[in-house]
């Protein structure tokens, strides 16, 4: 029989949850990596397959990590041996955890220092700093700040801090109230934000440039990068949705539930992009601008609009609690997995685990300038360790998700677990988790290291 609670504590209500989880998944992946990454890969097209990404790959991989932590109660790692065991599977499936927790690991170090610049900003902001700026200006500031060492150390130090004591808290009673006001408050300034790109911005360039796709720019990197983007803004395929479901009472609906939280997330995604887009096109600046896109374009709008010291500094401290949302639940499977295995007390576990992903966080900041010349595959640091979480160990912890809930775990437990009657409903689910899911993303994969030209060449 299923345990009903979970030691660490558990949401108090359905809506805790759905807050909790959106506040995960609604994050610097939507507003800041979202945008630069549609620009990267050539907008449009990209923007459909990350869509269908979500809707086909994402959606029943949510219900499925919702659905393993509910029923193991435990830190993913536990979570995933329990459930082996109880189908009487090898243990190795527990693997399944360890990779996401080293996942979440190199996740958070580098989105730590990321979220230091919406801190840096937030003083920027305050300080009048983007009053008429323009594009020169904005990239001169941006380029000072990350080409500044010192500076990047002490925000992402300040960040991590942050992000230790909410966890050392214990989830509900930190994060789960500051989330159900932040968050409305983040989406009607976003809103706020589309409206004035709308009327002031290049919309009609901005509208074609994302929704129109052009399938002939569309590189197999491209591809692989908007099924990434779909994990990645999803918090999906390391365990902080396992371990969030985890806390999760058994009667709450995980179909509905996980709609609610993708939905939102697409949303906040788009809007995001449309407030940027029409803003980049009106002065004249490229789409190619890399991870610094949003930080380089949104202070140029905030510079003009009437009320803009108080706006710009209100999107920047929202903005910096979505990072913080979300970067709670990357530390959490970690820390979970301290207390239940080294019986640490949940306050040190916290502050063990933060120290070490602070540490790496400070390799991914210097990689950014004083080391800015050691690259692999052409890639720094931050973006070869952006890159290889996203791209392969997300997509591939999902990918082991999916084949665990679809071919191991019985179907007995998981139509129990889901509630989705014998209907087409949990059919539906089932033949995404067993066939669609997995397919998707090896052929993804496959087409990325360019395996079928490989074999074309073989053949012929
Ligand atoms: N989804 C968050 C964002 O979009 C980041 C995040 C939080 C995440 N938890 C995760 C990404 C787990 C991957 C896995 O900003």
């Amino acid at each position: 029989m299923a345990a009903t609670i979970s030691i660490h504590g558990m949401w108090t209500n359905r809506l805790a949850f759905i807050l909790a989880a959106t506040g995960s998944a609604v994050g610097l992946g939507n507003i800041w990596r979202f945008p630069y990454a549609a620009g990267e890969y050539g907008g449009g097209a990209f923007v459909l397959i990350y869509l269908l990404c979500v809707a086909a790959i994402g959606l029943p991989i949510m219900m499925a990590e919702i659905m393993l932590g509910r029923r193991g109660r435990r830190s993913p790692i536990n979570t995933m041996r329990a459930l082996a065991r109880e189908e009487g599977r090898h243990p190795a499936w527990q693997l399944i955890g360890w990779m996401g927790m080293v996942t979440g690991f190199l996740i958070l170090s580098f989105y730590s220092v990321i979220a230091g610049w919406t801190l840096a900003y937030v003083v920027h902001s305050a300080t009048g700093l983007f009053v008429d700026i323009d594009a020169a200006g904005a990239d001169g500031v941006f380029g000072a700040l990350v080409g500044n060492a010192e500076r990047l150390l002490f925000w992402h130090s300040i960040f991590m801090a942050l992000c230790v004591l909410v966890v050392a808290r214990g989830v509900a009673s930190g994060l789960e109230r500051a989330v159900r006001l932040l968050m409305p408050a983040l989406f009607v300034l976003l809103v706020l934000l589309v409206i004035y790109s709308l009327s002031t911005g290049n919309f009609a360039q901005a509208a074609d440039y994302l929704f129109t796709p052009d399938f002939g720019r569309l590189s197999a990197e491209a591809v692989l990068s908007a099924m990434g983007q779909a994990f990645f803004s999803l918090s999906l395929g390391m365990g902080a949705i396992m371990i969030y479901g985890s806390y999760l009472r058994s009667d709450a609906s995980i179909g509905s539930n996980s709609l609610i939280i993708a939905g939102m997330d697409s949303l906040v995604a788009i809007l995001a992009g449309l407030a940027i887009f029409p803003i980049l096109f009106a002065n004249g600046l490229q789409p190619e601008q890399g991870p610094g896109l949003v930080f380089k374009v949104l202070p140029i709008a905030f510079g003009k609009m009437p009320g803009g010291v108080v706006f710009s500094t209100l999107f920047f401290v929202l903005l910096m609690f979505a990072a913080w949302t979300s970067a709670i639940s990357l530390l959490e499977p970690m820390v979970a997995w301290l207390v239940e295995n080294l019986n640490f007390d949940r306050v040190r576990a916290a502050a063990l685990g933060g120290t070490a992903v602070w540490l790496l966080g400070v390799v991914c900041l210097l990689s950014l300038n004083k080391w800015s010349g050691i690259t692999l595959f052409g890639k720094g640091f931050l973006d070869l360790l952006d890159f290889l979480t996203a791209n392969i160990l997300l997509p591939l912890g999902g990918l082991l998700i999916a084949v665990f809930s679809g071919w191991v775990l019985s179907r007995t437990v998981s139509a129990d677990e889901l509630a989705l009657g014998e209907g087409p409903l949990y059919r539906l689910w089932r033949m995404l988790i067993r066939y669609v899911a997995p397919v998707a993303v090896a052929i993804i994969f496959a087409n990325s290291i360019g395996l079928p030209s490989l074999v074309m060449g073989w053949l012929g």
